[in-house]
């Protein structure tokens, strides 16, 4: 099998998480709700797995909030710190930035304005429109066609501005730098099952140690403690954190976490662009070489259904994304409305692995031809 879908999850798991799970479903109490062994084992799961992407982002274990999955962290970021007012996003946006705000539009708490993050100036695009914004929301890097946002100077921009910055990095969070000391970001969403390589189900909602907001809360339940309260305790993590977590998932997670380390071979992605570029009848749809990007492509071949590639690929054993990628704005930018076949690579990939795909591919555009 060869398997190009990282950016919809890590595959294969660690042993390393995949062992960690399975201990942990096998040892762990209900953590945070009482001190007998087993609920401790599961308090220290949790905290461990904190502190770990804690590093990782330059930030307080407290400031982590772990949540079932990156567009949960990203509905409570948008939803929990941006009250009314005017939203900035990027024309690359995933529905899971997209939708919650255009909740929030539909019950007349914001407006929400673009901006186009492919054109050459999308810096001084981005510095004009976040004028009177009181936030911007936006992805670090696009699950479509790979692009990488410049998200220092954009959030810069925004602060000077004095509008709160909220990041999307489902796709970044191991493929780019992302501590708060790099992009200066005030909330980054990140899947834990992605770059990180932890199980599906994890996701994380990070906070820069200097911003000192309380979020509304859009979920409330237990916390294990203050519980003689009628409402969320203000304490981070807990105040968006209601209800039982999934700890043996933050086992996986915390595992993974050991065995972090940017992707950085570009080798084999860059093999990849160049010679799809160079088949009659294909399509790419990526930054060019050189410029800031994610090992993430998308393609098509003229004359051919996307799904239909996907499709005969899949019997190959070769695995790939193709429609829409939840992301129908990105597919307008890009002028792929008929969608794409979105391939993305991890660290486990090779050249050769690359060889063979693109001999599938020139065979499926030849029959076309
Ligand atoms: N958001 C994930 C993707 O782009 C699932 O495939």
């Amino acid at each position: 099998m060869i398997y190009f879908d990282s950016a919809a999850t890590s595959y294969p798991k660690s042993r390393a998480a995949v062992r960690a799970v399975t201990e942990a479903m096998r040892s762990c109490g209900n953590p945070g709700r009482s001190g007998h062994a087993p609920a401790m084992r599961a308090a220290k799961i949790m905290y461990e797995c904190r502190e770990k992407a804690a590093r990782v982002f330059g930030t307080d274990p407290e400031r982590v909030i772990l949540a079932p999955s990156c567009t949960a962290a990203l509905n409570m970021a948008v939803k929990g710190y941006i009250k009314s007012g005017k939203v900035l996003i990027s024309n690359l946006e995933h529905n899971a930035v997209c939708r919650p705000l255009y909740a929030m539009r539909g019950a007349g708490r914001i407006e929400l304005v673009s901006f186009d993050a492919l054109a050459e100036d999308a810096v001084g695009e981005f510095a004009e429109k976040v004028k009177g914004a009181a936030a911007a929301v936006f992805t670090h890097g696009s699950n479509v066609c790979g692009k990488l946002l410049p998200l220092a100077k954009l959030v810069k921009r925004a602060h000077e501005n004095g509008a709160l910055t909220v990041i999307d990095a489902a796709q970044t969070a191991g493929y780019a730098e992302v501590s708060f000391e790099r992009t200066g970001a005030d909330i980054v969403c990140c899947a834990g099952h992605k770059g990180p390589g932890g199980p599906m189900g994890t996701g994380l909602l990070i906070v820069n140690r200097a911003l000192d907001i309380t979020p509304a809360t859009i979920l409330e339940g237990g916390t294990g403690l203050y519980s003689r309260d009628e409402e969320m305790p203000d304490l981070l993590p807990e105040r968006l954190e209601a209800g039982t977590p999934a700890v043996a998932l933050f086992a996986g997670l915390s595992a993974a976490l050991d065995e972090f380390s940017l992707y950085s071979d570009f080798s084999a992605f860059d093999l990849l662009c160049d010679s799809l570029r160079d088949i009659k009848g294909v399509t790419v749809y990526c930054p060019d070489k050189g410029e800031e990007r994610l090992p993430v492509l998308l393609f098509n071949i003229d004359g051919m259904d996307c799904d239909d590639v996907m499709n005969r690929l899949a019997r190959k054993g070769i695995c790939v994304r193709s429609g829409f990628h939840c992301a129908p704005l990105a597919h307008e930018a890009l002028g792929t409305l008929n969608g794409g076949v979105r391939v993305s690579l991890g660290k486990q990939n090779t050249v050769e692995e690359v060889k063979i795909f693109c001999r599938e591919i020139a065979a499926m555009a030849k029959t076309r031809l």
